[in-house]
């Protein structure tokens, strides 16, 4: 949802600012775009598309500029076009900003300047930023800026730089993601920590109402009002190379093939402390559940599990839903938001107002530090490390391994119930040696224009990530449903043309499953399986088969979703789209 970088030091900050946005291009890649102060004069280059072509145009050029912000887009406001790609500047191009997020009075504030005669280049509420902090500048950028922040509202970071004072960098962030890296003569800010990585570990995530002012030799930290505060450093414990493809030919495919160590990893953080939890879900009258997309497909898997083992009921809710709802929440509420990144607007927002309403707020969230967990009361990581794909694949099944913790915790049995989790990565791994079987037979589906997943009981939402998976990176039109409700509907769309891919696993609704999948048959559809290698019953059903080794009925989801994941990845790749940076999505969505 828009990426931004900025530096500050003695080295030339084009390479810094390229390398910063390449590694935030996730965020969003309409479009790209950089500034620089070179010899009291800005200096801003801007592509249409993805870094690749701002990098082109730069090629060659010797620019030794030690200062400078950078932008990767995800339009919001105004079409895609170099006109509205960022660095946005005043009239006198004396100040250049970038920007993430959503300034929602833009179009008061730009009849407002209009009428003082300001002239408007772009069609994007960012440039309005530009324009106020022009109009507030008497010799301090901070001060201009904490000025400018006084008009704007709803939620965004930015940051300024100008050619009235070269080596300083303005930055501010209010309900989008803002992390400053520290270094030795040289500071930067970045939208995510990966950005930050080749360069320092030293970070200190900015809160929401936070202003940095970013010099080489230091970087301050103010709140709006222009007060100074003190906050500590944290040092960064991934590594470069988990940030990066490691020898696979796409982020996605490495992070399919990582889930044997990333679901281990997670599991050993409950391991060491004795599976044991801050608090009760017995305390509670019920749990809501609070995600988007894939975390929301795996808050319905907990839904199943958390009911069974704590007793308490658990809805589960799309976090855009939830926010304007009048759902009647309170104290005897716990309210659990799932969130890879801990920056989506949707789920963060939602919770953190029915947190007002008096519910205590746990999260469930990848990356430490990121607003949703410092925001919350109680956070549970999943240790996937960071995921660059946009499509979610190892945070999903880190997500079940939390989920199914905090469930068996109440269980009498809690040890024995997570004993069997230590053999899931070893499961992974089998399923992940069918890759080559299982791209054989993605590659004859690759065609279609439709798919449909079915699944009952936990593969219900495991039949929903899998056609969210095919259509995110394929951009086949797949939907997933529950397989009991086909026949009050859906099931008029089964004719020859149709796969159908059946998630079976040997579970209680094993049988019932069967007769679903007969039902397509009937009607000509063409049927996919994934279910328990050795079920020959199913798999002489299926025109192809993906199996996986059985287990429980409650570890099924850990692996039914593999072979999905990697029957969307080699189908996207086979088509040849971008698998890692889809069209229309970005990975991290600060907008609601
Ligand atoms: C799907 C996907 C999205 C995210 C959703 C929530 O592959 O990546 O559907 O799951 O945007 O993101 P987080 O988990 O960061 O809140």
């Amino acid at each position: 949802m828009c990426g931004i970088v900025g530096y500050t030091g003695s080295a030339p900050a084009l390479l810094v600012l390229l390398q910063g946005l390449e590694r935030l291009e996730y965020r969003g890649y309409d479009s790209a775009g950089v500034a620089l102060v070179e010899n009291h004069h800005l200096l801003i280059e801007k592509r249409v598309g993805k870094i690749r072509e701002l990098i082109r145009a730069l090629w060659g050029k010797e620019l030794k500029a030690t200062t400078g912000i950078g932008h990767t887009r995800w339009a919001t406001h105004g079409e895609v076009c170099e006109l509205n790609a960022h660095p946005h500047t005043d009239e006198r191009g004396e100040f250049a900003v970038v920007h993430n997020g959503i300034i929602e009075n833009y179009r008061e504030i730009k009849e407002e300047l209009e009428k003082l005669g300001v002239r408007y280049k772009s069609a994007t509420d960012t440039e309005v930023i530009a324009h106020l902090v022009a109009l507030n500048y008497e010799g301090d950028l901070l001060s201009a800026v904490l000025k400018t922040v006084s008009r704007l509202r709803g939620a965004y970071a930015f940051a300024v730089i100008t050619t009235k004072e070269p080596n300083r960098i303005v930055a501010v962030k209010y309900g989008s993601p803002l992390v400053v890296g520290l270094g030795k003569g040289e500071n930067f800010i970045a939208s995510d920590i990966p950005a930050l990585l080749p360069f320092t570990r030293d970070v200190i995530p900015l809160d929401d109402g936070e202003v940095v002012d970013l010099r080489p030799d230091g970087a301050l930290i103010y709140d709006f009002e222009g007060n100074l505060k003190t906050k500590e450093s944290m040092r960064v414990l991934w590594d470069i190379i988990s940030a990066e493809k490691g020898g696979f030919k796409h982020f996605m495919l490495k992070e399919i093939f990582e889930q044997p160590r990333t679901v281990g990893d997670t599991l050993k953080g409950f391991v060491s402390r004795d599976y044991s939890l801050p608090f009760s879900l017995k305390d509670f009258r019920r749990v809501l559940v609070v995600a988007c997309g894939t975390s929301y497909h795996a808050g319905l898997i907990g839904k199943y599990w958390i009911e069974k083992y704590a007793g308490v009921p658990v809805e589960v809710v799309y976090a855009s839903e939830l926010r304007y709802s009048d759902s009647p929440v309170g104290e005897e509420d716990l309210v659990l938001a799932i969130s890879q990144s801990g920056e989506t607007a949707d789920t963060r927002f939602s919770a953190l107002s029915m947190k007002e309403r008096g519910a205590t707020l746990v999260s469930i969230v990848n990356v430490m530090g990121s607003a949703l967990d410092r925001e919350s009361d109680y956070t549970l990581y999943t240790h996937a490390g960071p995921e660059i794909g946009v499509a979610a694949t190892k945070t999903f099944t880190a997500q079940l391994v939390v989920l199914y913790a905090l469930a068996v915790s109440h269980s009498k049995e809690k040890e024995s119930l997570m004993d069997r989790l230590l053999r899931i990565p070893h499961f992974i791994e089998e399923v992940l040696t069918q890759a080559e079987k299982i791209k054989e037979i993605a590659l004859k589906y690759a065609e279609y224009k439709n798919a449909i997943y079915l699944g009952r009981y936990l593969s219900y939402p495991v039949a929903l990530e899998g056609a969210l998976k095919l259509k995110e990176i394929s951009y086949i039109h797949a939907e997933g449903y529950p397989a009991g409700e086909m026949k009050h509907g859906p099931i008029a769309l089964i004719d020859e043309k149709m796969p159908v891919v059946a998630i079976g696993p040997k579970d209680r609704v094993h049988e019932k499953l069967l007769s679903n999948a007969e039902e397509v048959l009937a009607r000509k559809g063409i049927l996919i399986g994934v279910g328990f290698e050795g079920d020959e019953k199913f798999k002489s059903l299926c025109r192809d088969y993906m199996g996986i080794p059985p287990v429980e009925e409650d570890l099924t989801p850990f692996l039914t979703v593999v072979p999905l994941q990697l029957f969307a990845y080699y189908m996207a790749d086979y088509l040849g789209l971008d698998v890692d940076q889809p069209r229309n999505l970005a990975k991290t969505v600060t907008v609601e």
